[in-house]
């Protein structure tokens, strides 16, 4: 195993939320993460727990690396921050 990611349904809201996306160190920067979530996304839009077409993250604001990933993808952020964490959000169309 190389990486991980959790997919999160919060009934509450609702929204999909990606939680812990991680690489291992000595695999980074070779397209696993790029990858790892475009298939996490796929995955998202076959709506496995609830209708939602939202899919928010956290990242910490540091993360120039995982921001630009997310980013990439589409993923804006909201304006929401949790302490040195920033809200970022997709919509799936
Ligand atoms: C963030 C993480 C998941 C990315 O995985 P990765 O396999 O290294 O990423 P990729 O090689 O697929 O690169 C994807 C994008 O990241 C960005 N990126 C990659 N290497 C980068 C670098 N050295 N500096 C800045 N951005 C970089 C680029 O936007 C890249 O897209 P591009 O290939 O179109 O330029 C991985 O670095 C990681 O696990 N980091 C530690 C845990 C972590 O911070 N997780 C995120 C929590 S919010």
């Amino acid at each position: 195993m190389i990486g991980y990611v959790m997919v999160i349904y919060d009934y509450d809201i609702p929204e999909y939320d990606i939680w812990h996306m991680m690489i291992d160190e000595s695999n980074q920067g070779h397209g696993y993460g790029s990858i790892a979530l475009d298939l996490t996304i796929e995955y998202i839009k076959t709506k496995p727990f609830g209708t939602s077409d939202k899919v928010t993250l956290t990242c910490n604001m540091d993360n120039i690396h995982a921001l630009n990933l997310y980013r990439n993808k589409g993923f804006k952020e909201t304006g929401a921050m949790d302490e040195d964490e920033i809200e970022l959000s997709l919509m799936l169309s």
